[in-house]
């Protein structure tokens, strides 16, 4: 009888080390020589990273509020929300791009932005008020992280990161403020 032959079982290939991102992207061409020296840069741009991803997931989250609202008060929380997730999307391009202007490169991805931001939009959908409710709460906690780098920021004496950032606390407090009052509360 012949034996059966045993697959080959192919050895696992060794994962290979993710790349570092590289320093300077090609064309990039001269050194940065900004309002913001090379140490202070890196610092706050890793902070940059963590705002765009709060931003970018809350404008994602605000827009499933959006599409989701429904009841008596429909069409004022759904032009509300309309209002909201368009003005994340765009603070998240700005912040994407000061960190560009700080030399560094935007992390990007549905699992880098989970790993960055402490705003959870995985879990499933309640009702409306408390859809609402949560955006409430979650822009209070964007606002006070905003705050958190901010001051990072002034400290590292990057005043335009600092002012912008003071921007965005003003922005979220307002939300939060709109929202709360939306609920009657
Ligand atoms: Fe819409």
């Amino acid at each position: 009888m012949a034996v059966a032959k045993k697959p080959a079982v192919a050895k696992p290939k060794a994962k290979a080390a993710p790349k570092a991102a590289p320093s300077k992207l090609k064309g990039d061409g001269l050194s940065i020589n900004t309002s913001v020296d090379g140490s202070a840069r890196e610092k706050v741009a890793e902070a940059l990273t963590k705002a765009v991803a709060d931003s970018y997931t809350l404008y994602v989250k605000t827009l499933g509020v959006h599409w989701n609202v429904q009841g008596a008060n429909f069409y004022g929380l759904h032009k509300l929300t309309d209002e909201q997730y368009n003005e994340l999307h765009q603070a998240a391009d700005e912040i994407a791009e000061r960190i560009r202007a700080l030399g560094k490169l935007v992390p990007t991805g549905g699992e880098t932005f989970r790993a960055l931001t402490v705003i959870d939009n995985e879990a499933p959908h309640g009702t409306t008020p408390q859809m609402i409710k949560q955006l409430v709460l979650d822009n209070e906690t964007v606002a006070r992280r905003m705050s958190e780098f901010a001051e990072l920021a002034e400290e590292a004496g990057d005043l335009f990161t600092h002012d912008m950032l003071v921007a965005r606390i003003g922005v979220h407090e307002q939300n939060a403020w709109m929202l709360r009052s939306s609920l009657g509360e």
